[in-house]
C-alpha cells in the first residue's frame, strides 16, 4: 500500500497506564492496508502555532471497522496535545510508513518480546498472527506492576508472560531472562523495546543456529545462497526481527535524524530501512555517534 495523507477522526481516548494513552481513530484508508511494524506520522497543531509531527506505531488496525489505534506516553508538548483531543476531532495522519515485520509462511509459533511502551510496536503482530492461525506467546517487561500492559487489551488466545524489575508482578528481572524458556518452541521472534533490551536480546539468541540446528523450518533449502542485506526475503528468514524505537524528524528518509549503524557498514534509516530490522542487520555494539567519531579520526 502506498503512503497517503488522511484525515482521521478521534473516536476514543483513554489513559490505560500512568501517562500512557490509547487512542482510536477512524481511518479506513489506513486500517485496510497497514501491516504490523509499520507506523504513522501525525501532525499536531497547538495553539502556539507550533507544528509538530510525531511517529506512532500502528498498535492495532482493523480493516472491518476502519479503526486504527495508537499507544503513546506523554513526554512533552506534542504528545500532551493529543491527550486534549476530544471525540470528533480530526488530525492529519501520514502513513503507512516504514517496513513491516516479515513472518515466514512456515512459522507456527511466534514469540513476541516487548519492553514497556515497546508493546505498541508488536501488539498488532499478535492480531495478524492469530488471524493466520499461528500461536503467540508475548513476553512483556516493565519496571513494576503499575506499568504492566493490561491483559484485557490483548486477544484471549495470546499467552501473556510478564516480568517486572522489582518482582511486583510475574518474573522478577528482565524480560530477556524469559526468552531461553521459549526459544526452542518459537519458530520466529519479534521484539520492540529500548535499545539496551534489544541489544541484550541479540546476545541471547546469538548461536541459536548451533544450539538448535537449522532444520526446524526446513531452512536447509536454498542453503548457500544468501539473500541481499536487508531484503524482505532475508528478513523473513531471520529468527529475530526487531522494531527500533528511535527519535525521528522527517519520518520519510530525508533528514538522517533516525539512523542506526548497519552491519554492512552503512547507516540505516529507522524510518525507511526500518523500523523493523533483522537482528543481524544492526551493529549493536557502539552507537552511531561513536561510529561517526571513530570515522572522523
Ligand atoms: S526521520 Fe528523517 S531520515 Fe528518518
Amino acid at each position: 500500500m502506498t503512503m497517503r495523507l488522511v484525515s482521521a477522526e478521534l473516536v476514543d481516548s483513554r489513559e490505560i497506564l500512568p501517562d500512557q494513552w490509547l487512542q482510536s481513530f477512524h481511518a479506513p484508508e489506513l486500517a485496510s492496508g497497514a501491516r504490523a511494524g509499520q507506523f504513522v506520522h501525525v501532525r499536531t497543531g497547538d495553539l502556539s502555532g507550533l507544528v509538530l509531527r510525531r511517529p506512532f506505531s500502528f498498535n492495532t488496525a482493523d480493516p472491518v471497522t476502519g479503526m486504527i489505534t495508537i499507544h503513546f506516553r506523554t513526554v512533552g508538548r506534542g504528545t500532551e496535545w493529543f491527550t486534549r483531543l476530544r471525540p470528533g476531532d480530526r488530525i492529519d495522519v501520514l502513513g503507512p510508513l516504514g517496513r513491516p515485520f516479515e513472518v515466514d509462511p512456515r512459522s507456527r509459533h511466534l514469540l513476541l518480546v516487548a519492553g514497556g511502551l515497546g508493546i505498541a510496536g508488536v501488539r498488532m503482530l499478535a492480531d495478524e498472527a492469530l488471524r493466520d492461525g499461528r500461536q503467540v506467546v508475548l513476553l512483556f517487561g516493565a519496571a513494576s506492576a503499575r506499568e504492566v500492559y493490561p491483559s484485557s487489551l490483548l486477544p484471549d488466545e495470546v499467552e501473556y508472560v510478564v516480568a517486572t524489575d522489582d518482582g511486583s508482578l510475574g518474573h522478577r528481572g528482565y524480560v530477556t531472562d524469559l526468552v531461553p524458556q521459549y526459544e526452542a518452541w518459537a519458530d520466529q521472534a519479534f521484539a520492540c523495546g529500548p535499545h539496551p533490551m534489544l541489544a541484550a536480546l541479540s546476545r541471547v539468541v546469538a548461536g541459536r543456529r548451533e544450539r538448535m540446528g537449522v532444520a526446524t523450518l526446513g531452512r536447509k533449502r536454498g542453503g548457500g545462497r544468501s539473500d541481499a542485506f536487508g531484503s524482505t526475503a532475508a528478513r523473513r528468514k531471520a529468527f529475530l526481527q526487531v522494531s527500533m524505537e528511535q527519535n525521528m524528524g522527517c519520518a520519510v528518509g530525508a533528514c538522517l535524524g533516525c539512523v542506526v549503524m548497519g552491519t554492512n557498514g552503512q547507516p540505516q534509516r529507522v524510518c525507511r530501512e526500518g523500523p523493523v530490522f533483522g537482528v543481524d542487520e544492526v551493529a549493536w555494539e557502539g552507537t552511531w555517534s561513536q561510529v561517526l567519531a571513530e570515522a572522523a579520526t
